[in-house]
């Protein structure tokens, strides 16, 4: 593993607000595949506009409720792994902390992080794709058919989907502890997708520092203060124990 620049470990060490952003890289070593690597990434066997739009939903509920199905499955299969966990220990040492994420697979609070802000939903959760309310149903695994709402409209997972907007109170959030923050860790995230990839750009427009952990260059290695290249399972619980001891 590269060596911790210790001017990183300082100014997390001193920071009284701080902002974890957190993209699917985060998940990878709990066996859950991002989005675009080439090979074993979520979008090479479909376009994104085939599954996560609400127009295909509309015109192929199954194939999109099934694409959904088959990612529970892989995540109900998987456990917060040393990144998650080291996250929820850095939350108490902070005045103001803050994980945004933009994963949808609830694993930072199963690892106990308690200031999530899930900007593109929760797969666990289900909404009436007519009503927009949230519909508590019981999930299975295994079930290939979108259930109903008793409104009789389809039920569909409460992600957000492409075109869609963002979850408003979580958004808003999530940029005033950006404005406000004085270090922004962005981990495993490509920086691609919007208006989440501008929070590290706004937080060194307030002039805090970010710091980006990520095996591979990214957006947003081009303005980070540092860029850690290796495994988030590696690095942050590493990061985190320098500044908690
Ligand atoms: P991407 O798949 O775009 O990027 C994942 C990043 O994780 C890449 O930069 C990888 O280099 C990095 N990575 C891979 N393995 C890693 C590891 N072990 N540790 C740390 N980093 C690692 O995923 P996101 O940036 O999360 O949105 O994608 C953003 C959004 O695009 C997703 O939330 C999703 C998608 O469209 C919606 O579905 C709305």
């Amino acid at each position: 593993m590269e060596r911790l620049p210790v001017e990183v470990i300082r100014s997390l060490k001193s920071a009284r607000r701080c902002v974890i952003l957190t993209g699917a890289g985060v998940s990878v070593e709990s066996g859950i595949p991002t989005f675009r690597d080439a090979e074993t990434g979520l979008w090479t066997d479909f376009k994104p506009e085939d599954v996560a739009t609400p127009e295909a939903f509309e015109r192929y509920p199954e194939r999109v409720w099934g694409w959904y199905e088959h990612r529970r499955r892989i995540i109900a299969g998987a456990a917060p792994n040393a990144a998650h966990y080291a996250l929820a220990r850095l939350e108490d040492y902070y005045e103001e902390f803050c994980l945004v994420t933009q994963n949808i697979s609830g694993l930072h609070r199963a690892a106990g992080s308690r200031n999530v802000l899930e900007l593109h939903g929760n797969i666990w959760r289900t909404r009436c794709s007519r009503e927009g309310k949230i519909v508590d149903y019981r999930l299975t695994i295994g079930e290939v058919k979108p259930p109903r709402c008793a409104c009789g409209a389809y039920l569909r997972p409460d992600v957000v989907w492409f075109g869609e907007p963002l979850p408003q109170e979580e958004l808003s959030q999530a940029y005033d502890a950006t404005a406000r923050c004085q270090v922004l860790l962005s981990i495993g995230t490509s920086g691609v997708v919007q208006p989440s990839a501008s929070l590290p750009v706004l937080a060194r427009q307030a002039e805090a520092l970010v710091i980006e952990v990520n095996p591979e260059t990214t957006s947003i290695s081009a303005f980070a203060d540092y860029t850690i290249r290796g495994k988030a399972g590696e690095i942050v619980p590493a990061l985190v124990d320098a500044v908690l001891s």
